[in-house]
């Protein structure tokens, strides 16, 4: 795997727009300077609130959109306020500033020839949508599978569905309890669908870890490529805390083992990798999905 390129800058950025986007979700639109890289689908940002904040660390966030304009972009995020730090992102103003750290990490290799399959878990649709924005761009079609525990935790469907209407792409629903779609899990859904496409299958996901991990598994029982896009608490989100590992799988520990010396210096240690630079998102071989928490 090619070490990652740093290209992150910490900018100030201003609240373009912000409402409120289903039940228990919100919309943040940020404006960021020239200059700042244009993410890619799967990365993150950090998130820092100006001085005095209820939180002293700044918080990860999936990059959901990216727009020019002009010479500016403008980077979109779907999150739930869940604790102190994003119930107070969302009490920020249009026009108010904050610290923004990216991009950061690694995204989906959507170029990987194949049947693209984005595969969704509730919030988890966030850095999807950009996924499925950027296929329909380079023209090409996708399945789009997209679980929740409820109808009402598929957040952010209208927008999956304008965006996959731009190249007759495929979306599939599903929810544990029948509300919406399929009454099942997503890796039923790609049991039934996948005899249906043509391979090699890709499957860009992410989800709770559980879904993931079975996400992974199937994935390679089934002669597929999954990337799973994982989360983890984060203090830097840069490599330099070691505050985010995940357990690597034997062939990945080994591999790492034998690159030495080679292994860029800001990446985990041959057993841990850490989310936040060798991720966040992670070829299914790369993890050891029994100890994944
Ligand atoms: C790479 C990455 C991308 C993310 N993208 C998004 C996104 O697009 N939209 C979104 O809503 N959230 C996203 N998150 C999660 C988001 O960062 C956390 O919800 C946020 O940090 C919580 O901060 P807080 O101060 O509000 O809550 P805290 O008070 O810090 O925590 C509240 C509760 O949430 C739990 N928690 C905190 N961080 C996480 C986490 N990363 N995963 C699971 N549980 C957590 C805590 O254990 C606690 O139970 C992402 C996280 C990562 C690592
Ligand atoms: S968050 Fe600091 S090393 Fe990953």
């Amino acid at each position: 795997m090619p070490a990652a390129v740093r290209t992150w800058k910490q900018v100030v950025a201003h609240v373009r727009e912000h409402r409120a986007y289903g039940p228990g979700f919100r919309w943040l639109e940020l404006d960021v300077p020239a200059g700042f890289a244009a993410p890619v689908a799967g990365q993150f940002v950090q998130l820092l609130l100006d001085f005095p904040s209820p939180v002293l660390l700044p918080r990860p966030m999936s990059v959901a959109s990216v727009a020019k304009r002009g010479a500016r972009l403008s980077v979109g995020f779907l999150y739930a306020p869940v604790g102190a730090g994003t119930r107070a992102l969302s009490e920020l103003a249009e026009g108010a500033s904050l610290h923004l750290t990216g991009p950061l990490g690694r995204g989906y290799p959507l170029e990987e020839p194949g049947t693209p399959v984005l595969v969704a878990g509730g919030r988890g649709v966030a850095p999807l949508l950009m996924a499925a924005d950027v296929l329909a761009r380079a023209r090409r079609r996708c399945e789009f599978v997209f679980g929740a525990r409820t109808a009402k935790l598929l957040v952010g469907l209208d927008e999956a569905r304008a965006r996959l209407a731009k190249r007759g792409s495929k979306l599939h629903l599903a929810t544990d309890d029948g509300t919406r779609g399929f009454h099942g899990n997503v890796v039923q859904v790609l049991d039934r669908l996948a005899p249906r496409l043509e391979g090699p299958l890709v499957i860009h996901a992410c989800g709770p870890h559980g879904m993931l991990g079975a996400v992974a598994r199937w994935a390679m029982s089934n002669g597929a490529r999954a990337h799973l896009a994982m989360e983890s608490v984060m203090a830097c989100g840069t490599g330099v805390c070691r505050g985010c590992p995940l357990p690597r799988s034997t062939e990945a520990r080994d591999r790492v083992r034998a690159e030495g010396a080679q292994a860029a210096a800001l990446k985990g240690n041959p057993d841990w990798a850490m989310c936040c630079t060798d991720g966040p998102v992670f070829e299914s071989r790369e993890l050891d999905w029994d100890r994944v928490e």
